[in-house]
């Protein structure tokens, strides 16, 4: 009101109620686009935000799924303990309660199931490599395995040591890491899961009731949505491990044995980054499982095996399809690359080059066209590590010379190579996992494919400072 005490007054007042709605209007949309930007959807709060988030146009985002996902930048930074080699800490919130175990209850298993450690159940059959792998593993931690009590478990509650990953196999898949995992693990000083992938930070913490992956990775998802808490239980028979093997330095107890994981995936594969309450509605992922690796573990050693993309693809091609149990040939995976290639074009003229490398909805299993990618992938790597955290291996190279890849990664893991205490188990002769049955792709799709990575290989070899990367085609 104008009166003479009020200090802004305008010369008239009595503006039409056509004017009021106006000011009315606009004041509500800035405050809803300030909103917006802030990351502050309010209509996410009522029953309509999908209608309405496809009518803005904004992605449609399941905000329960949201809500239930662990954020895991704003978790405080572990303090590692100094006599440790490998990355462990004591917490004194030590009731994890129900997230230490999946869904199912499997994880009981972990302690005192005979075979020792939690297996899953796969549903496609045993793997003749892991099969082999384990049987090794027992052989030489027999002195641990025989050693379990009852009383040797953690308590349910009560401070207690975690370890995360010292070394962490990155990427890629269909490259050789299974074969060079069941190869370092014989190390007396490494102790780990035998499950090789806890695929914790691709996939198994987007989880949520149903397959988020068509079709799904393996049967393990039913396993439900895993927090960190229960990433930390996946290490608990390695921390017991490192926690009773120690030796006198200087007068205090050093731990020296190291734990790592080798998912694969985490690499390649963050077609869940839109998901996260820290990339909310961004066109591409600001934060990938890079950051949330370093945010956890920031001096974390990361082994990548990179092989030529061409060669990745039909392997993985051909793994999927006796996972899947798909039938396929020279024609069908020719049809699936020629889509591939085109859905990826096609992506490149509305998204981000980022945002299609993270896109799931424009590959499918039979044709991961977009994990060959590795410039792209591997740069979201350099943003947050250090290059000296990192070891580049060639599948090519490995395959000619294992001895020689083993003797720079135990190198870069520092450890002593060959062992003392241990005979040299590491070059048997099988091969891990490796294909036997394989298909001749024709002309027309390795042409195509060529012509496809060309361009990233250039990238590649560049960003990695090294030839020995640069694959090239006539
Ligand atoms: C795998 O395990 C089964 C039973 O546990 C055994 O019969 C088979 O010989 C093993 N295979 C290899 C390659 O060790
Ligand atoms: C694959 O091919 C074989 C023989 O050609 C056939 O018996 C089988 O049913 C096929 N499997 C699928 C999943 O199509
Ligand atoms: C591949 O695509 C062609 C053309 O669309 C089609 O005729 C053929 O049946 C497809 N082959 C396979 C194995 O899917
Ligand atoms: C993936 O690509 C499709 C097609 O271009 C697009 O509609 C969708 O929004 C993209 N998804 C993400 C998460 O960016």
């Amino acid at each position: 009101m104008c009166t003479r005490r009020t200090r802004f007054c305008f010369r008239s007042f009595r503006y039409s109620r056509r004017f009021y709605y106006r000011v009315t209007t606009t004041a509500i949309l800035v405050v809803v686009f300030i909103l917006r930007l802030r990351g502050l959807w309010i209509f996410s709060m009522f029953p309509f935000s999908k209608l309405l988030t496809s009518i803005t146009g904004g992605r449609s985002i399941d905000s329960d799924m949201r809500k239930s996902l662990q954020n895991l930048m704003a978790k405080p930074k572990f303090d590692f303990l100094p006599n440790y080699k490998n990355p462990c800490f004591i917490t004194k919130e030590a009731n994890l309660g129900e997230n230490t175990k999946a869904t199912d209850g499997k994880w009981k298993l972990l302690h005192h199931d005979s075979i020792h450690m939690k297996r899953y159940d796969t549903g496609f059959g045993q793997n003749q490599g892991i099969n082999l792998s384990r049987h090794i593993y027992f052989e030489e931690h027999q002195v641990w395995a025989g050693r379990e009590t009852q009383q040797d478990r953690y308590p349910d509650s009560g401070p207690r040591l975690y370890c995360l990953p010292y070394f962490l196999i990155a990427g890629f898949p269909k490259c050789g890491t299974t074969d060079l995992w069941h190869r370092i693990i014989q190390h007396p000083d490494i102790v780990v899961h035998p499950e090789k992938e806890p695929m914790f930070f691709d996939n198994r913490r987007f989880y949520n009731g149903t397959p988020t992956i068509s079709p799904p990775v393996s049967q393990t998802e039913k396993d439900g949505t895993w927090t960190l808490e229960t990433y930390l239980e996946y290490f608990t028979q390695a921390t017991k491990y490192i926690e009773h093997q120690f030796e006198a330095r200087n007068g205090e107890s050093y731990h020296g044995r190291i734990t790592g994981e080798g998912s694969v995936n985490t690499m390649p594969i963050n077609d869940e980054w839109f998901q996260l309450p820290e990339n909310a509605n961004l066109r591409e992922p600001k934060y990938t499982n890079a950051d949330h690796v370093h945010h956890l573990v920031p001096h974390i050693k990361i082994i990548v095996m990179i092989r030529d993309p061409v060669e990745r693809l039909l392997s993985g091609h051909l793994y999927f399809s006796e996972q899947f149990n798909y039938n396929t040939s020279a024609e069908l995976f020719h049809n699936v690359t020629v889509d591939a290639v085109n859905k990826f074009k096609d992506c490149l003229k509305y998204n981000t080059e980022r945002g299609c490398a993270y896109n799931k909805s424009i590959t499918t299993i039979k044709n991961r066209i977009r994990v060959g990618l590795y410039a792209i992938h591997i740069a979201d790597w350099f943003r947050v590590f250090p290059r000296d955290q990192f070891l580049f291996l060639k599948t090519e190279d490995y395959v000619k010379d294992v001895r020689t890849t083993l003797v720079t990664v135990f190198d870069f893991l520092q450890l002593e190579f060959p062992p003392l205490r241990a005979p040299s188990r590491f070059l048997f002769k099988e091969k891990i996992n490796e294909r036997k049955r394989t298909l001749e792709m024709l002309p027309a799709t390795r042409k195509l494919l060529q012509d496809f990575y060309r361009p990233y290989n250039d990238r590649l070899w560049k960003l990695l400072g090294d030839k020995r990367f640069h694959y090239t085609y006539p």
